[in-house]
């Protein structure tokens, strides 16, 4: 069975990538929570799936648990439902001894762990992700958070979880669509860092539920080694991981919430990295086929929607967190799986760029 650790000094973790493990969740929870209750946070479409039979499995250990279901949807992630959670938690008489368990996707993720940042001035939380973005990007790294009308993710705090366990099994649950927009994030992990993984994706049924094991973990490898160099993003490695991420965020807040599903904007995003890494870092033109393909047997798009305007994406893009003191710190690609942050894109070449997606 894969084991990844983030090594974090004092707060170090491992991530065990097994399918099945859903249904012995509570003999490995109950090695890194001993004689804790459990608060179980988890949106309405995985309750469904998967909440009994985590429930099961934390009572056959004998872990006394009680479950907090939020609506599933990015507006979750927000003062309000936090509050909700930790009222709900206070009234379940849980204290500083118990721990939160995240079961879902990267919105639970992402708002359990604050939850757990804030709950007794802070207590434990172990994720249980179970969509690809959850699994390979969102579970590992400690960043949690909520949204603001500003913007996503403008309020959080770090918090690393005690542990990860991927059940690869609990994807074959998920829309098509919601499947297939994952695998926008392990290209972007493939790309920066492992260009071997590229070319093994080019090789997997984009439409089978069940992802190796080895594959999930090789993608979770190469996000724990960036936030094991650079935890608290402030060395530029971290940063990395926001390939594809600028004219993609642009792109998702340009559009009426659903309309793009963010693995879809970041697909954009990737295409138009790909081309400004051609321009300004060297990068072989030829990759902008092998992108162009990766990301289509995925059914991501390669178009972007007449309707989305040029002038309102590049509006939301200064709300960007990737712009410093007005200058673009963008990442490119000097060659498949080697990334850096540079600071020579312009305005016209984000011009360009955003022209780019519509051919
Ligand atoms: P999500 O959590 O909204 O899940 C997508 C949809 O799938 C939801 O409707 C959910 O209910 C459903 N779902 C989840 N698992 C399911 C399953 N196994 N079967 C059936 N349905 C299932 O979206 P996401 O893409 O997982 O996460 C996106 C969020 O993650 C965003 O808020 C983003 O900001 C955040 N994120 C955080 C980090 C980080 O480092 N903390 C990194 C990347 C993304
Ligand atoms: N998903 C970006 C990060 O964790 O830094």
């Amino acid at each position: 069975m894969p084991i990844v650790s983030v090594p974090l000094a004092d707060r170090a973790y491992d991530v065990i990538v097994q399918p099945g493990i859903l249904t012995d969740a509570g003999r490995e929870i109950r090695r890194w929570a001993e004689n804790r209750r459990c608060a179980v946070i988890t949106d309405a479409n995985v309750a469904r799936h998967h909440a009994p039979t985590l429930m099961a499995s934390l009572a056959a250990a004998g872990i006394d648990a009680t479950l907090h279901e939020i609506p599933a949807g990015e507006a979750s992630k927000s003062f309000s439902c936090a509050a909700g959670l930790c009222e709900a938690m206070a009234d379940a008489n849980h204290d500083r001894k118990s721990i939160v368990i995240a079961l879902g996707g990267g919105v639970v993720g992402d708002l359990a762990g604050f939850v757990a940042s804030l709950f007794f001035r802070g207590i434990p939380f172990i994720q249980i992700p179970t969509t690809i973005v959850a699994q390979v990007d969102s579970s590992v790294g400690g960043k949690t958070g909520i949204n603001l009308k500003a913007g996503k993710n403008l309020v959080g705090a770090f918090h690393q979880p005690l542990g990860v366990l991927i059940d690869p099994q609990t994807l074959r649950t998920l829309p098509p669509r919601e499947f297939h927009e994952g695998f926008a994030e392990v290209i972007k992990h493939a790309a920066i860092r492992d260009s071997e993984m590229l070319e093994e994706l080019a090789s997997i049924h984009p439409d089978s539920p069940d992802l190796s094991p080895d594959l999930i973990a090789r993608n979770v490898a190469i996000k724990a080694a960036i936030v094991a160099e650079d935890e608290f993003e402030t060395l530029g490695t971290r940063a990395l991981l926001n390939f594809g991420h600028t004219i993609g965020h642009g792109i998702e807040a340009a559009v009426p919430y659903g309309e793009l599903l963010h693995g879809e904007a970041i697909s954009l995003g990737l295409r138009a990295a790909v081309f400004l890494s051609i321009r300004h870092a060297g990068l072989d033109p030829a990759f902008a086929g092998v992108m162009d393909h990766l990301l289509g047997r995925f059914h991501l798009p390669l178009k972007l929607p007449e309707s989305i305007h040029t002038e309102v994406i590049l509006s939301k893009l200064s709300r960007d967190k990737k712009f410093d003191a007005g200058q673009i710190r963008f990442v490119l690609l000097k060659k498949a799986g080697d990334a850096f942050v540079s600071g020579s894109v312009g305005k016209e070449d984000l011009l360009d760029a955003i022209e780019y997606l519509r051919r």
